[in-house]
């Protein structure tokens, strides 16, 4: 059944830029009522006045479950349901596997997986008393990534997050059915946001441009592959339809997917005078 997004009350966290601020620029114009979540408060106040100001603003680091708890409950006072939640914020620290620090491995998880798990541990059980909208109770969508179907080289820990949130919303997709919440996983490619260089500021490594982690879509045509997914709930979105494929193709074929990856290894131990670093 397609969901009308003219009224659907949708929470996007990391809604200050990239891929979660296209969203919210194109739910917005189709009539959502949004939920604006992430750090940057100031930026949040500026996207819900360039949209009209009829959106809620709710500062929420996801790394603290009191703030994800917080921000489920601040959207259910206010518009009354949750019809979709996209768990959106995250980043990546770009750095071999050996060399990330333990507190650096527990940060990126506390925000990537557990700020996503963190979100949906409150709205489950408001989604599951809600009634039913369009065939559904609601709609929970994870941006994990390609990186969640096979590992990248620089990226390990990254990675790890991203394969964690798509064994969740796997888990949880057949968990809800019974209460009619769809679970959707997206798996975008390179993405032309800030995400590349809040890696390389975070870690101060530098990501070549034609590597693994190349831009290759625009966050709008990735905004635009998720929403056709909340219209019409699937298991899986994958923005670039061939990276499916080949990344299907990969799992078959798992020393020529390493060739590959190597190329990206040298690429990057390269860019940063480490081209064999462990
Ligand atoms: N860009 C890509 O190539 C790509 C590819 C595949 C998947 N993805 C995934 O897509 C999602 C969005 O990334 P993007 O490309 O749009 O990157 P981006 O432009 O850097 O945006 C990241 C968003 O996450 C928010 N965020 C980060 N840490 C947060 C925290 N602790 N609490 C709340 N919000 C937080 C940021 O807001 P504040 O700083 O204001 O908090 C920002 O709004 C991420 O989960 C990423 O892993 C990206």
């Amino acid at each position: 059944m397609k969901r009308n997004l003219n009224g659907m009350v949708a929470i996007i966290t990391g809604a200050s830029a990239g891929i979660g601020r296209a969203l919210a620029d194109q739910l917005s114009a189709a009539g959502a009522k949004l939920v604006l979540a992430a750090r940057r408060e100031d930026r949040l106040h500026q996207l819900n006045e360039q949209l009209g100001g009829r959106h809620l603003v709710v500062a929420t680091d996801v790394s603290d479950p009191e703030q994800c708890q917080r921000l489920i409950q601040r959207a259910a006072e206010h518009f009354g349901r949750i019809d979709t939640l996209i768990c959106n914020a995250g980043y990546g620290l770009p750095k071999p596997v050996a060399q990330m620090s333990l507190q650096e491995f527990q940060a990126i998880f506390q925000t990537n997986l557990f700020g996503t798990i963190d979100c949906i541990r409150p709205a489950v059980p408001m989604m599951s008393k809600q009634e039913l909208r369009d065939g559904f109770r609601g709609q929970i969508v994870i941006i994990s990534s390609a990186a969640g179907r096979r590992g990248l080289p620089w990226f390990g820990a990254y990675s790890a997050t991203k394969a964690a949130q798509l064994s969740i919303a796997e888990s949880l997709r057949i968990e809800l059915q019974p209460v009619k919440i769809a679970v959707t996983s997206v798996h975008p490619i390179g993405t032309d946001t800030d995400f590349f260089t809040t890696a390389e500021k975070l870690s101060g490594a530098t990501i070549p441009p034609r590597s693994a982690v190349e831009r290759h879509q625009s966050a709008e045509t990735v905004a635009k592959a998720i929403i056709r997914g909340i219209r019409r709930p699937i298991p899986e979105i994958w923005p670039m339809r061939v990276v499916r494929i080949l990344v299907a193709m990969g799992i078959l074929m798992p020393r020529l997917t390493d060739w590959v990856m190597s190329k990206h290894r040298r690429a990057l131990g390269n860019a940063n005078n480490s081209p064999n670093v462990p």
